[in-house]
């Protein structure tokens, strides 16, 4: 079996320990360290791998790592997962694509740099999901749907086939897209909400 690559996460708070267990489930990647605020006071470990420096300390981290993932998660707003992803991006880091060996991703389907589907998720023939997105666990983005980049479809969601959710979007704990409804960029839709247009929505916190 070939080496580990390492890889570097930026955030440590809950989202990145599931993140942490999906890494360790998929096997491709050793986490090398853990990227905290810049005020906080970088100390300490999640699971035994420990938090080595701050967002202050990235460029000078990037000549001994060749691969970051972001693990701040997406509750309110979107801004901070960007701005991370936009500077991890212009240092040259590769964000690659993670995927729980307990997912499923269809052949038939596209999933953007960035972007870590958990465990149970399924994406399904033809979908396309965009960059930095979180595919939490066990929901489902059905076939022909579309994920913009940097949203958040949280455990149990369910996107039916051929909807579309807008970028910077957040579609709670087992809501529902009906099928073929497409949403406006910058949406949050609350958990267990039914998703027949925006109106079922409300605007985002940037
Ligand atoms: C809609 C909902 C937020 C209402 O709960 P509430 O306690 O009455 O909500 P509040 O208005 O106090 O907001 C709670 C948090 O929700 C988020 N939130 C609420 N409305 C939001 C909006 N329009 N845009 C972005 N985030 C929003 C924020 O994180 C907010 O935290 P804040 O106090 O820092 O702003 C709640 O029912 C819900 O759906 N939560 C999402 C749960 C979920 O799906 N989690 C994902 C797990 S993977």
């Amino acid at each position: 079996m070939p080496d580990k690559q390492p890889i570097l996460l930026l955030g440590a708070g809950g989202h990145c320990r599931s993140c942490m267990d999906v890494i360790e489930q998929e096997g491709r990647f050793a986490v090398a360290g853990i990227i905290d605020r810049p005020d906080s006071a970088p100390q300490g470990d999640l699971f035994g791998c420990r938090i080595i420096g701050t967002d202050d300390d990235l460029a000078a981290l990037r000549s001994r790592f060749q691969h970051a993932l972001i693990t701040v998660g997406q509750l309110g707003s979107p801004a901070v997962r960007i701005r991370l992803f936009e500077r991890v991006r212009a240092l040259g880091f590769a964000m690659p694509v993670v995927v729980s060996p307990k997912a499923y991703v269809s052949p038939h389907a596209t999933v953007a740099e960035g972007t870590i589907v958990m465990h149970g998720a399924i994406v399904n023939a033809a979908a396309r999901v965009g960059r930095n997105c979180i595919l939490n666990s066990a929901c489902l983005v059905e076939h022909d749907a579309i994920v913009g980049d940097y949203c958040h479809v949280s455990t149990g969601a369910i996107i039916n086939g051929g909807s579309g959710l807008g970028e910077r979007s957040f579609l709670g704990s087992h809501a529902t897209m009906v099928h073929g409804v497409q949403t406006s960029p910058g949406l949050f839709f609350k958990a267990g909400q039914l998703v027949r247009s925006d109106r079922d929505g409300r605007p985002g916190k940037g």
